[in-house]
Protein backbone atom coordinates (compact mmCIF):
# COMPACT_ATOMS: atom_id res chain seq x y z
CA UNK A 1 0.00 0.00 0.00
CA UNK A 2 2.30 2.44 0.83
CA UNK A 3 4.36 1.57 -2.96
CA UNK A 4 0.79 2.65 -4.50
CA UNK A 5 0.47 6.25 -2.78
CA UNK A 6 4.29 7.17 -2.25
CA UNK A 7 4.69 7.22 -6.18
CA UNK A 8 2.09 9.39 -7.04
CA UNK A 9 3.03 11.83 -4.26
CA UNK A 10 6.81 11.60 -5.18
CA UNK A 11 5.49 12.77 -9.40
CA UNK A 12 2.78 15.79 -7.56
CA UNK A 13 6.07 17.07 -5.75
CA UNK A 14 8.12 16.98 -9.65
CA UNK A 15 5.63 18.92 -11.15
CA UNK A 16 5.11 21.13 -7.80
CA UNK A 17 9.27 21.39 -8.59
CA UNK A 18 8.66 22.15 -11.90
CA UNK A 19 5.58 24.92 -11.76
CA UNK A 20 7.96 26.46 -8.94
CA UNK A 21 10.85 27.08 -11.16
CA UNK A 22 8.71 27.89 -14.26
CA UNK A 23 7.10 30.97 -12.23
CA UNK A 24 10.40 31.96 -10.90
CA UNK A 25 11.98 32.16 -14.12
CA UNK A 26 8.91 33.90 -15.58
CA UNK A 27 9.02 36.04 -12.52
CA UNK A 28 13.42 36.73 -13.25
CA UNK A 29 12.47 37.42 -16.93
CA UNK A 30 9.98 40.37 -16.23
CA UNK A 31 12.09 41.89 -13.96
CA UNK A 32 15.30 41.73 -16.10
CA UNK A 33 14.39 41.94 -19.61
CA UNK A 34 14.90 45.23 -20.94
CA UNK A 35 11.80 47.62 -21.41
CA UNK A 36 10.27 47.62 -24.60
CA UNK A 37 9.89 51.92 -25.14
CA UNK A 38 12.68 52.09 -27.71
CA UNK A 39 10.18 53.64 -29.79
CA UNK A 40 9.36 56.56 -27.32
CA UNK A 41 13.07 57.80 -26.25
CA UNK A 42 14.07 60.06 -29.27
CA UNK A 43 11.64 62.40 -28.20
CA UNK A 44 12.12 62.09 -24.95
CA UNK A 45 15.93 62.25 -25.01
CA UNK A 46 15.82 65.52 -26.31
CA UNK A 47 13.46 67.37 -24.01
CA UNK A 48 15.27 65.56 -21.47
CA UNK A 49 18.44 66.51 -22.78
CA UNK A 50 17.81 70.29 -22.82
CA UNK A 51 16.01 69.56 -19.51
CA UNK A 52 19.44 68.56 -18.01
CA UNK A 53 21.14 71.47 -19.47
CA UNK A 54 19.00 73.99 -17.62
CA UNK A 55 19.42 72.05 -14.36
CA UNK A 56 22.65 71.93 -14.69
CA UNK A 57 22.86 75.71 -15.24
CA UNK A 58 21.48 75.68 -12.38
CA UNK A 59 23.00 73.86 -10.15
CA UNK A 60 26.68 75.36 -12.20
CA UNK A 61 25.81 79.00 -10.74
CA UNK A 62 25.20 77.73 -7.20
CA UNK A 63 28.72 75.58 -6.75
CA UNK A 64 31.03 76.31 -9.34
CA UNK A 65 30.73 79.95 -10.90
CA UNK A 66 32.47 81.57 -8.13
CA UNK A 67 35.36 80.02 -9.24
CA UNK A 68 35.16 78.47 -12.91
CA UNK A 69 33.15 82.67 -13.53
CA UNK A 70 29.45 82.78 -14.47
CA UNK A 71 29.63 81.99 -18.19
CA UNK A 72 32.57 78.99 -17.81
CA UNK A 73 35.13 81.81 -18.52
CA UNK A 74 37.49 80.82 -15.48
CA UNK A 75 38.82 83.59 -13.46
CA UNK A 76 40.48 83.96 -10.22
CA UNK A 77 39.96 80.66 -8.87
CA UNK A 78 39.74 78.08 -11.28
CA UNK A 79 40.79 77.77 -15.00
CA UNK A 80 38.22 77.88 -17.84
CA UNK A 81 35.49 75.41 -18.31
CA UNK A 82 34.58 75.96 -22.21
CA UNK A 83 35.76 72.79 -23.95
CA UNK A 84 36.73 70.66 -21.44
CA UNK A 85 34.00 68.64 -22.57
CA UNK A 86 31.64 66.28 -20.47
CA UNK A 87 34.38 63.31 -19.95
CA UNK A 88 36.69 66.01 -17.58
CA UNK A 89 32.99 67.32 -15.47
CA UNK A 90 32.45 63.41 -14.85
CA UNK A 91 35.90 63.20 -14.37
CA UNK A 92 36.28 66.05 -11.53
CA UNK A 93 32.78 65.83 -9.84
CA UNK A 94 31.73 62.13 -9.66
CA UNK A 95 35.49 61.45 -7.92
CA UNK A 96 34.69 64.60 -5.47
CA UNK A 97 37.56 66.77 -6.85
CA UNK A 98 35.10 69.21 -7.82
CA UNK A 99 33.54 71.16 -6.11
CA UNK A 100 37.32 72.34 -4.58
CA UNK A 101 37.49 73.17 -1.46
CA UNK A 102 40.58 74.99 -0.75
CA UNK A 103 43.35 75.37 -2.58
CA UNK A 104 45.75 72.52 -3.02
CA UNK A 105 48.35 70.90 -5.17
CA UNK A 106 46.27 69.00 -6.46
CA UNK A 107 42.55 68.74 -5.70
CA UNK A 108 41.99 65.54 -3.66
CA UNK A 109 39.35 62.95 -4.07
CA UNK A 110 36.90 63.26 -1.80
CA UNK A 111 33.14 62.20 -1.10
CA UNK A 112 31.11 63.15 -4.15
CA UNK A 113 29.00 66.07 -3.09
CA UNK A 114 26.62 65.53 -6.44
CA UNK A 115 24.26 62.56 -7.22
CA UNK A 116 25.02 60.69 -10.81
CA UNK A 117 22.19 62.51 -12.36
CA UNK A 118 23.72 65.78 -11.02
CA UNK A 119 27.31 64.96 -12.39
CA UNK A 120 24.97 64.41 -15.92
CA UNK A 121 23.30 67.87 -15.42
CA UNK A 122 26.36 69.69 -14.88
CA UNK A 123 28.27 67.61 -17.49
CA UNK A 124 25.27 68.56 -19.70
CA UNK A 125 25.13 72.27 -19.46
CA UNK A 126 29.09 72.23 -19.80
CA UNK A 127 29.26 70.23 -22.86
CA UNK A 128 26.52 72.12 -24.31
CA UNK A 129 28.98 75.44 -23.93
CA UNK A 130 31.75 74.99 -26.06
CA UNK A 131 31.55 71.01 -26.30
CA UNK A 132 34.68 68.67 -26.04
CA UNK A 133 35.74 65.10 -25.00
CA UNK A 134 32.53 63.23 -24.57
CA UNK A 135 31.39 59.31 -22.78
CA UNK A 136 30.66 57.09 -25.56
CA UNK A 137 27.09 55.85 -25.02
CA UNK A 138 26.17 51.95 -23.38
CA UNK A 139 28.61 50.50 -21.33
CA UNK A 140 32.49 51.06 -20.36
CA UNK A 141 33.54 48.12 -19.79
CA UNK A 142 32.47 45.42 -22.61
CA UNK A 143 36.09 45.10 -23.62
CA UNK A 144 38.25 41.90 -24.08
CA UNK A 145 40.25 41.77 -20.95
CA UNK A 146 43.20 40.66 -21.68
CA UNK A 147 43.48 43.35 -24.06
CA UNK A 148 42.61 45.77 -21.14
CA UNK A 149 46.21 44.28 -19.19
CA UNK A 150 48.33 45.00 -22.12
CA UNK A 151 47.16 48.18 -22.55
CA UNK A 152 47.24 49.17 -19.09
CA UNK A 153 51.12 48.08 -18.71
CA UNK A 154 51.63 49.87 -21.46
CA UNK A 155 49.96 53.16 -21.20
CA UNK A 156 49.36 53.62 -17.67
CA UNK A 157 51.02 51.24 -14.98
CA UNK A 158 54.30 53.06 -15.33
CA UNK A 159 52.52 56.30 -13.18
CA UNK A 160 49.58 54.18 -11.39
CA UNK A 161 51.90 50.70 -10.44
CA UNK A 162 51.17 47.31 -11.77
CA UNK A 163 48.13 46.84 -9.39
CA UNK A 164 46.45 50.14 -10.14
CA UNK A 165 47.58 51.14 -6.71
CA UNK A 166 49.14 54.69 -7.27
CA UNK A 167 52.62 56.06 -6.80
CA UNK A 168 54.02 59.36 -6.02
CA UNK A 169 55.56 61.61 -9.02
CA UNK A 170 57.41 64.72 -8.69
CA UNK A 171 56.63 68.03 -7.50
CA UNK A 172 54.64 66.54 -4.27
CA UNK A 173 52.24 65.29 -6.99
CA UNK A 174 51.08 61.80 -7.63
CA UNK A 175 49.15 59.19 -9.48
CA UNK A 176 46.11 58.06 -7.19
CA UNK A 177 45.16 54.88 -6.02
CA UNK A 178 42.46 53.37 -9.09
CA UNK A 179 39.98 50.68 -6.85
CA UNK A 180 37.80 53.86 -5.76
CA UNK A 181 37.21 54.76 -9.14
CA UNK A 182 34.10 54.15 -11.13
CA UNK A 183 34.31 53.05 -14.76
CA UNK A 184 32.72 56.51 -15.72
CA UNK A 185 35.77 58.18 -14.05
CA UNK A 186 37.88 55.83 -14.99
CA UNK A 187 36.96 56.17 -18.73
CA UNK A 188 36.71 59.73 -18.49
CA UNK A 189 40.24 60.40 -16.56
CA UNK A 190 41.60 58.82 -20.02
CA UNK A 191 39.34 60.92 -22.15
CA UNK A 192 40.24 64.09 -20.51
CA UNK A 193 43.60 63.95 -18.97
CA UNK A 194 43.41 65.22 -15.26
CA UNK A 195 46.44 66.84 -13.70
CA UNK A 196 50.02 65.76 -14.93
CA UNK A 197 47.86 62.31 -16.38
CA UNK A 198 48.40 62.35 -20.28
CA UNK A 199 44.90 62.61 -22.38
CA UNK A 200 44.39 59.47 -24.29
CA UNK A 201 42.43 60.73 -27.11
CA UNK A 202 40.89 58.45 -29.57
CA UNK A 203 43.27 58.45 -32.10
CA UNK A 204 46.01 57.26 -29.55
CA UNK A 205 43.56 54.71 -27.99
CA UNK A 206 40.35 53.88 -29.92
CA UNK A 207 36.92 54.02 -27.64
CA UNK A 208 37.41 49.62 -27.57
CA UNK A 209 40.60 50.11 -26.15
CA UNK A 210 39.92 52.44 -23.52
CA UNK A 211 36.80 50.14 -22.90
CA UNK A 212 39.35 47.16 -22.49
CA UNK A 213 41.18 48.76 -20.09
CA UNK A 214 38.40 50.37 -17.86
CA UNK A 215 37.08 46.78 -17.79
CA UNK A 216 40.65 45.45 -17.07
CA UNK A 217 40.70 48.25 -13.82
CA UNK A 218 37.73 47.30 -12.67
CA UNK A 219 38.80 43.77 -12.46
CA UNK A 220 42.01 44.20 -11.23
CA UNK A 221 40.41 46.65 -8.05
CA UNK A 222 37.58 44.55 -7.30
CA UNK A 223 38.17 41.20 -7.70
CA UNK A 224 38.80 38.59 -5.28
CA UNK A 225 42.31 37.23 -5.13
CA UNK A 226 41.57 33.28 -5.94
CA UNK A 227 44.93 32.05 -5.55
CA UNK A 228 45.11 33.22 -1.50
CA UNK A 229 47.09 35.97 -0.67
CA UNK A 230 47.93 38.49 -3.32
CA UNK A 231 51.87 39.05 -1.39
CA UNK A 232 51.03 43.02 -2.12
CA UNK A 233 50.79 42.58 -5.69
CA UNK A 234 53.88 43.19 -6.25
CA UNK A 235 54.64 40.67 -9.26
CA UNK A 236 56.75 37.91 -9.62
CA UNK A 237 60.24 39.22 -7.36
CA UNK A 238 58.09 38.71 -3.65
CA UNK A 239 56.56 35.59 -5.46
CA UNK A 240 59.91 34.36 -6.52
CA UNK A 241 61.42 34.96 -3.31
CA UNK A 242 58.58 33.16 -1.32
CA UNK A 243 58.90 30.15 -3.44
CA UNK A 244 62.65 29.95 -2.54
CA UNK A 245 62.30 30.41 0.90
CA UNK A 246 59.56 27.76 1.23
CA UNK A 247 61.36 25.64 -1.19
CA UNK A 248 64.59 25.86 0.12
CA UNK A 249 63.32 25.69 3.68
CA UNK A 250 61.00 22.38 3.07
CA UNK A 251 64.89 21.00 1.57
CA UNK A 252 66.72 21.92 4.82
CA UNK A 253 64.05 20.12 6.68
CA UNK A 254 63.86 17.19 4.87
CA UNK A 255 67.86 16.71 4.68
CA UNK A 256 67.61 17.23 8.58
CA UNK A 257 65.26 14.69 8.77
CA UNK A 258 66.81 12.03 7.01
CA UNK A 259 69.85 12.97 8.54
CA UNK A 260 68.51 12.06 12.05
CA UNK A 261 66.48 8.47 11.11
CA UNK A 262 70.85 8.07 9.88
C1 LIG B 1 37.05 76.90 -4.94
C2 LIG B 1 37.13 77.02 -6.37
C3 LIG B 1 36.44 75.98 -7.23
C4 LIG B 1 35.13 75.55 -7.20
C5 LIG B 1 34.02 75.96 -6.23
C6 LIG B 1 34.97 74.61 -8.29
N1 LIG B 1 36.16 74.47 -8.96
FE1 LIG B 1 36.49 73.32 -10.59
N2 LIG B 1 38.48 73.78 -10.56
C7 LIG B 1 39.08 74.66 -9.65
C8 LIG B 1 40.53 74.62 -9.84
C9 LIG B 1 41.55 75.42 -9.06
C10 LIG B 1 40.78 73.68 -10.90
C11 LIG B 1 42.12 73.19 -11.40
C12 LIG B 1 42.49 72.09 -10.41
C13 LIG B 1 43.32 70.99 -10.89
O1 LIG B 1 43.78 71.03 -12.03
O2 LIG B 1 43.52 70.03 -10.10
C14 LIG B 1 39.46 73.19 -11.33
C15 LIG B 1 39.29 72.29 -12.36
C16 LIG B 1 38.04 71.88 -12.82
C17 LIG B 1 37.83 71.06 -13.98
C18 LIG B 1 38.92 70.51 -14.91
C19 LIG B 1 39.12 71.48 -16.02
C20 LIG B 1 40.00 70.91 -17.12
O3 LIG B 1 40.85 71.66 -17.61
O4 LIG B 1 39.80 69.74 -17.50
C21 LIG B 1 36.49 70.88 -14.12
C22 LIG B 1 35.75 70.12 -15.19
C23 LIG B 1 35.86 71.57 -13.01
N3 LIG B 1 36.82 72.17 -12.26
C24 LIG B 1 34.50 71.59 -12.79
C25 LIG B 1 33.91 72.16 -11.68
C26 LIG B 1 32.50 72.06 -11.38
C27 LIG B 1 31.49 71.37 -12.26
C28 LIG B 1 32.30 72.71 -10.20
C29 LIG B 1 31.01 72.83 -9.43
C30 LIG B 1 30.37 71.61 -9.06
C31 LIG B 1 33.59 73.23 -9.75
N4 LIG B 1 34.53 72.87 -10.68
C32 LIG B 1 33.78 73.96 -8.60
C33 LIG B 1 38.41 75.43 -8.71
C34 LIG B 1 37.09 75.29 -8.35
C1 LIG C 1 52.12 60.40 -16.26
C2 LIG C 1 51.46 59.66 -15.23
C3 LIG C 1 50.11 59.03 -15.52
C4 LIG C 1 49.80 58.09 -16.51
C5 LIG C 1 50.70 57.53 -17.59
C6 LIG C 1 48.41 57.75 -16.29
N1 LIG C 1 47.90 58.46 -15.22
FE1 LIG C 1 46.02 58.28 -14.44
N2 LIG C 1 46.43 59.77 -13.13
C7 LIG C 1 47.62 60.45 -13.03
C8 LIG C 1 47.45 61.55 -12.08
C9 LIG C 1 48.52 62.56 -11.69
C10 LIG C 1 46.12 61.50 -11.63
C11 LIG C 1 45.43 62.45 -10.64
C12 LIG C 1 44.69 63.52 -11.39
C13 LIG C 1 43.95 64.46 -10.47
O1 LIG C 1 43.95 64.25 -9.26
O2 LIG C 1 43.35 65.42 -10.96
C14 LIG C 1 45.51 60.37 -12.29
C15 LIG C 1 44.20 59.96 -12.05
C16 LIG C 1 43.64 58.83 -12.59
C17 LIG C 1 42.34 58.30 -12.21
C18 LIG C 1 41.43 58.81 -11.12
C19 LIG C 1 41.47 57.92 -9.90
C20 LIG C 1 40.56 58.45 -8.82
O3 LIG C 1 41.04 58.88 -7.78
O4 LIG C 1 39.37 58.47 -9.04
C21 LIG C 1 42.13 57.21 -13.00
C22 LIG C 1 40.91 56.30 -12.96
C23 LIG C 1 43.27 57.07 -13.88
N3 LIG C 1 44.18 58.06 -13.58
C24 LIG C 1 43.42 56.09 -14.84
C25 LIG C 1 44.50 55.99 -15.73
C26 LIG C 1 44.57 55.04 -16.82
C27 LIG C 1 43.50 54.03 -17.14
C28 LIG C 1 45.75 55.28 -17.46
C29 LIG C 1 46.30 54.59 -18.70
C30 LIG C 1 45.47 54.63 -19.88
C31 LIG C 1 46.45 56.34 -16.75
N4 LIG C 1 45.64 56.75 -15.71
C32 LIG C 1 47.71 56.83 -17.06
C33 LIG C 1 48.78 60.15 -13.68
C34 LIG C 1 48.91 59.26 -14.75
Amino acid sequence: MSRSTARPRRKLNQYVVVLVGLALLGGLYTALAPRTTAQEEPQQGSSDQSLAVKAGRDLYLQGCSTCHGLNLQGGAGGPSLIGVGEASVVFQVESGRMPLANGTVQAPRKDPKYTIAQVDQLAAYIQANGGGPTLPEGSLTDGDLQEGGELFRLNCASCHNFAGSGGALTYGKYAPELAPASARVIYSAMQSGPESMPRFGDGQLSVEEKKAITYYVRYITTATQPGGNDLGKYGPVPEGLVMWLAGIGGLVVMTLWIGNRA
